[in-house]
C-alpha cells in the first residue's frame, strides 16, 4: 500500500477516536473498501477515491456544530503537510464538500466519477443490516424515540413532516435510507444495493409485526 495511504489512515483512526459507533473508523474502513470494489469497475483516479474514502467524514458538520468548512480545511492542512500536489488535494476536497445527502440537489449535474464512486459507497453503508444498526445507534445516541405509531410514516416525507415526527428512528427509513437505491450512480452499487434495500423492506415488516404484538 503507498505510504500517503497508510499515512492517511493512521490521521483518520487518530482523529475519529470517540466517534459515535455509526460514523467511526470502522464506517470509514467499510466505505474504503466497497470504494476500491466499485473503483474496480470504472475507469477513475483510484488514489482520488481512496484518499476521498479515508478523509469523507473527518468532521462531519453534525459533530461540529454545523460547520460546513471544519472538514475540507482539516484535510487540506493534512494533505499539504504530505506535500500531496495542490490542484489533487482540490479534487479530494470536491469529494468532501459534495458527498453529502443533504447536499444532493446542490451538486453540479456533471460529477466527476471519483466523487459518484465514494457517495456510491457512503449510501451503500447507510442501507442493509448496517444500514439499520448505524440509524439505531445514531438515534440512540440522540435519545430519539425508536418509533411512534401516531405518526405513520411515508416514503419521501417532507422536512416538516419529518419534524412533526419527532425524528424517530423508523422515520429515518422514509425519510432517507428507502430512498438511497434509486440515487446510485454506478451499475456495481446498484447491484450490491439490491439484496441491502430488500432487507430493509423486511426489517421493518417484522418491526411492525413484532411492534403491535400481531
Ligand atoms: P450524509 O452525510 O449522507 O448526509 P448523514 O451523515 O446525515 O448522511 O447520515 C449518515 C447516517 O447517520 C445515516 O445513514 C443514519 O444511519 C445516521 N443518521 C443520520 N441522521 C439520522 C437520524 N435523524 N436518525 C437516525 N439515524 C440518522
Ligand atoms: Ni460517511
Amino acid at each position: 500500500m503507498s505510504q500517503i495511504i497508510d499515512e492517511t489512515i493512521d490521521f483518520v483512526k487518530e482523529k475519529l477516536q470517540g466517534a459515535e459507533a455509526g460514523h467511526d473508523w470502522y464506517h470509514i474502513e467499510r466505505v474504503w473498501k466497497l470504494s476500491k470494489k466499485i473503483a474496480a469497475k470504472e475507469s477513475c483516479d483510484i488514489e482520488i477515491v481512496e484518499l476521498g474514502a479515508l478523509l469523507h467524514d473527518i468532521a462531519d458538520p453534525k459533530f461540529h456544530n454545523g460547520d460546513e468548512t471544519v472538514a475540507p480545511k482539516v484535510a487540506t492542512e493534512f494533505l499539504q503537510s504530505l506535500n500531496f500536489p495542490s490542484d489533487r488535494i482540490e479534487k479530494v476536497v470536491f469529494i468532501i464538500n459534495n458527498i453529502s445527502f443533504k447536499n444532493r440537489n446542490e451538486a453540479p449535474e456533471d460529477l466527476p466519477i471519483e466523487l459518484k464512486i465514494v457517495q456510491d459507497a457512503d449510501r451503500i453503508d447507510a442501507i442493509g443490516a448496517i444500514g439499520i444498526a448505524r440509524t439505531f445507534n445514531f438515534g440512540g445516541f440522540k435519545n430519539n424515540l425508536m418509533y411512534d405509531a401516531n405518526i405513520p410514516p411515508q416514503v419521501g416525507m417532507s422536512k416538516e413532516e419529518y419534524k412533526k415526527s419527532n425524528g424517530t428512528t423508523i422515520n429515518h427509513f422514509y425519510e432517507k435510507l428507502l430512498l438511497l437505491k434509486d440515487l446510485l450512480n454506478t451499475d456495481s452499487a446498484k447491484e450490491i444495493a439490491e439484496e441491502r434495500h430488500q432487507f430493509m423492506l423486511s426489517f421493518l415488516d417484522q418491526f411492525y409485526k413484532e411492534w403491535n404484538v400481531d
